[in-house]
């Protein structure tokens, strides 16, 4: 690794529907960085997992599968694709299953190993906006801006209900409150690299904000910071 530090990364960890994806997309639009999902690298392989049913408290197993699964990036116009075992799988990750089957495997530390070295070769190469859970602790502890974004349970999930009532889809805004919460707790408590606050990272509460006023004030604080 060169010491010789020129780009400048930008690390938004937080959970579940705080807003992280859209936002982290807007604000490396405005600078020109590369948007990192790293979410959608652990729904990729969860998708593997799913299609190959295995059981996702199955340490041996999942190890075991590690092994034949292949995640690689592409960029094309600023969007991410994400590339498992040479498929392109953008337009099958998005679904509640593969995020709860994300959640539960990610837990293992045989899938966040091969996922972090990934996500740090990324951002050795370029400027990055990197969101997930664990990139201002652990993936990328000396990035150059650290934010940590939520949002109260019952906005995150109503944020979510009007998503899907926005694509037809009728759901239970009770039950998306109680899947948020069971997700956090779990992305919270795992033993390797959990979600938390980085010491050093500034804590939004994109509640009562929005969008638009979340990047803003990310923006001030990357000419403060700069
Ligand atoms: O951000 P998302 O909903 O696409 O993430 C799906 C799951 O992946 C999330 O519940 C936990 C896991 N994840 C993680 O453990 N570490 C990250 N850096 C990103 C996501």
């Amino acid at each position: 690794m060169s010491n010789e530090k020129t780009n400048f990364n930008i690390a938004i960890d937080g959970p579940a529907g705080a807003g992280k994806s859209t936002i982290a997309r807007k604000i490396a639009s405005k600078l020109g960085f590369i948007y990192v999902d790293t979410g959608a690298m652990y729904r990729a392989m969860a998708l593997y997992f799913l299609r190959n049913h295995i059981d996702p408290s199955d340490q041996a197993e999942i190890e075991a599968s590690c092994k034949d699964v292949e995640i690689t990036i592409e960029y094309k116009d600023g969007e991410q694709f994400v590339i498992l075992n040479g498929e392109n799988v953008n337009g099958l990750i998005r679904t509640e299953e593969v995020g709860n089957m994300a959640s539960a495997t990610s837990v293992h530390r045989a899938v966040r190993l091969k996922l972090v070295e990934l996500q740090q070769e990324l951002a050795r190469k370029e400027s990055v906006v990197m969101d997930g859970r664990d990139i201002g602790t652990y993936v990328l502890p000396n990035a150059d801006l650290k934010i940590y974004l939520t949002a109260s349970v019952e906005e995150r999930a109503r944020r979510r209900w009007s998503e899907l009532k926005a694509k037809g889809i009728e759901a239970d805004l009770k039950e998306i409150e109680k899947d948020i919460e069971d997700r956090d707790y779990r992305d919270m408590n795992r033993e390797f690299a959990p979600l938390k606050q980085a010491e050093d990272a500034i804590f939004l509460d994109s509640s009562d904000l929005t969008i638009d006023e979340v990047v803003d004030k990310i923006m001030e604080y990357y000419y403060k910071t700069r």
